[in-house]
């Protein structure tokens, strides 16, 4: 993957990238109409020649770097390629054409890959956004997008990023991982497994809380598999990232407004939409909005077994920010009925943790109770012993 990125050579590669598009144009070459092998090897050739050419004193090495750089650039997302189809990569972030991240085994890294300069970043995050009819300019500045193979993108320009365009991609993986791996790896003990697998199979409803990227979305996917395979699930999400192996499920998928501010779906009208679909379960990608509202009175009238993921560092945290999702959404009850909602809706909480060497866990998972005044008391019904160096 390592490659240069010394200015010098993003001087070359820009002035390189320009004269391999006038000759394209040139040759009515139009990408995407021709066969790769074929663009590939036009590139390659109008790459060589250019050097030669100008004389540049180049490695054989750094010829064929740039001549798949240039691939890179024109027939995809630049920079961006190497990085992405590198499966050890979960997550790329980029802060600035030079500043460039990705998260390898939940360690962070700076990669070995820059952009030329913004307007580069602005070009890929364009090229990303083209497909999608999705636009990003000063006056819409942020926007949410996915790649074609599922990678969830988030861009956001200058004035409200104030480095330069950024971007954040989560890759999507084709195989989240299972619970095996998950005991292999020490994220949770056999113990732990058989206390979440008895609680899909017995219908208890459940909220998996953790910070982000602590693997919420993908312990809710792995959870999945137990529930009986003949009852009707509907799945509801920003951007489709669950993938159950079940025979009878519906997924669904929220929608931002379009370029004119209309036509917005929420995750709360799905789940209002969902409700008359006859689901046996419910499952919320993750709440964050009024949508709670649904979610836990669904919980509460026959859709037992219904599951949902949620920001927030710990258990009691999760309570906090159930009641603070319901307080903002218009929710009005007195304090003794909203904790009675929660507790009568939610079984249990999931906690995760990501460890400060990057390694993500189960941390505890607790059955939501009611005391005599009806507070939500915890109960733990399983803890992680190897409770050293968690971060969040
Ligand atoms: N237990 C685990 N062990 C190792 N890697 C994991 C584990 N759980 C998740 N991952 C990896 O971590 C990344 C983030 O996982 P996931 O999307 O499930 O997290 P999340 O908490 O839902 O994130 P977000 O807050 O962005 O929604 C993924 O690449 C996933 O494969
Ligand atoms: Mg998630």
């Amino acid at each position: 993957m390592a490659g240069r990125i010394d200015d010098e050579y993003q001087a070359l590669k820009a002035r390189a990238h320009q004269m391999v598009v006038e000759r394209l144009d040139e040759e009515g070459i139009e990408v995407g109409r021709v066969s790769r092998e074929r663009l590939v090897e036009f590139i390659r050739a109008a790459a060589s020649k250019y050097i030669a050419q100008s004389r540049i004193p180049l490695s054989n090495r750094d010829v064929s770097q740039l001549s798949n750089d240039l691939v890179d650039e024109v027939t995809g997302y630049g920079p961006l390629e190497p990085l992405l189809s590198d499966p050890r990569v979960n997550d790329i972030l980029v802060n600035g054409p030079d500043s460039v991240y990705t998260e390898v085994s939940g360690v962070l890294h700076k990669a070995a890959v820059r952009f030329i300069d913004d307007d580069h970043v602005m070009r890929i995050i364009r090229r990303i956004l083209a497909p999608l009819g999705r636009r990003l300019d000063e006056s819409s500045p942020m926007v949410d997008a996915r790649l074609p193979d599922g990678s969830r993108v988030n861009a956001i320009i200058p004035p409200l990023a104030l480095d330069g365009p950024s971007i954040s991609i989560r890759k999507f993986s084709q195989d989240m991982l299972t619970a095996d791996q998950l005991l292999a790896n020490g994220s949770m003990t056999q113990e732990c497994l058989q206390v979440l697998k008895q609680a899909v199979e017995g219908r208890r409803n459940i909220i998996i809380s953790g910070g982000t990227g602590t693997g919420k979305t993908t312990m809710l996917n792995m959870i999945s598999h137990y529930i009986p395979r003949n009852e009707r699930i509907l799945t509801i999400e920003d951007s489709a990232e669950l993938s159950l192996r079940h025979p009878h499920v519906v997924r669904l998928e929220t929608r931002p407004p379009n370029t004119e501010g209309k036509g917005r779906v929420t995750s709360r009208d799905l789940v209002v939409n969902a409700l008359r679909m006859r689901p046996d379960r419910i499952i919320v990608g993750e709440v964050r909005s009024s949508e709670i509202i649904e979610l836990l009175q669904a919980m509460n009238t026959g859709h037992d077994g219904s599951m949902s993921t949620l920001h927030a560092n710990s258990s009691r945290d999760a309570l906090v920010r159930i009641e603070t999702l319901l307080a903002i959404s218009g929710y009005e009850a007195s304090e003794q009925s909203i904790s009675r909602l929660i507790a009568s809706a939610v079984d249990l909480i999931v906690q995760l943790v990501r460890t400060a060497d990057g390694r993500r866990m189960v941390r505890e998972v607790v059955a939501v109770e009611q005391d005599d005044q009806f507070r939500c008391v915890l109960k733990p019904i399983y803890r992680s012993e190897d409770d050293t160096r968690m971060v969040s």
